[in-house]
């Protein structure tokens, strides 16, 4: 034994499967997406709530090929070596201030959060995958998109696709192309009666 759990997608209550079955391999088929699909995954994440129903976020995508490699440049390489396979990348973005009045958006980024995972759940309902990124270099990223650093916030990087065989991936990450697992139901959501506020960075010490 690896000290593994045996399923690490087995979840501690019964959920709904598309919960389980969304996962971010790396292994992408190249083959395109349809437009159908594209507006599909964007549609999905149009109606993800959002405070004062602003609707912060903004995907910039690329499907074609010269726009992808114009995203994909973006990447740090270690995200090169398998995102830029993928027929869809796309970044994720969030307006800093509210339209109306200018005042800062606290929420924006945890609203474009609900909408990535829209989109990523929609994706599997079509067999994709999405897998997000946080490793791309920031200020390349700005000049590529061509938006202000003051008005915009860019959160990630999305490659989606169809899975393709994990033996084109590098070594490396061929030896992690799987679905992982997550940490035990107690330690994050906690009865406000048993809560007891962290001593240290480990989470709430929270009694079942
Ligand atoms: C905001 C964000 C940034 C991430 N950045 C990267 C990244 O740069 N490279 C990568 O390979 N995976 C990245 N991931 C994927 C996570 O490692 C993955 O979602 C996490 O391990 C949970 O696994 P799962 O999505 O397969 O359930 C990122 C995910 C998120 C949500």
């Amino acid at each position: 034994m690896n000290g593994k759990p045996a399923n690490p997608r087995a979840a501690d209550w019964d959920i709904d499967s598309q919960f389980l079955d969304r996962w971010s391999p790396r292994a992408f088929s190249e083959e395109p997406l349809s437009e159908r699909e594209i507006h599909t995954l964007f549609e999905a994440a149009r109606w993800a709530p959002s405070c004062y129903n602003e609707q912060p976020w903004l995907f910039v995508y690329a499907a074609d090929e010269a726009s992808r490699r114009r995203l994909c440049a973006c990447l740090v390489p270690k995200n090169q070596a398998w995102a830029c396979r993928a027929p869809l990348l796309c970044f994720v973005l969030s307006r800093r201030r509210f339209r109306a009045g200018g005042r800062e958006n606290r929420h924006a980024a945890f609203d474009a959060g609900a909408a990535w995972m829209a989109l990523a759940l929609q994706a599997r309902r079509l067999g994709l995958y999405a897998h997000a990124m946080a490793g791309f270099r920031l200020e390349e990223a700005y000049r590529t998109l061509g938006v202000s650093p003051e008005e915009w916030h860019v959160l990630a990087a999305v490659a989606v696709g169809r899975r393709a065989d994990p033996s084109l991936l590098p070594e490396d990450l061929k030896a992690i192309e799987a679905p992982n697992a997550r940490k035990p139901h107690v330690e994050v959501a906690v009865a406000l009666e048993r809560w007891t506020a962290p001593t240290d960075r480990e989470g709430p010490a929270a009694a079942p």
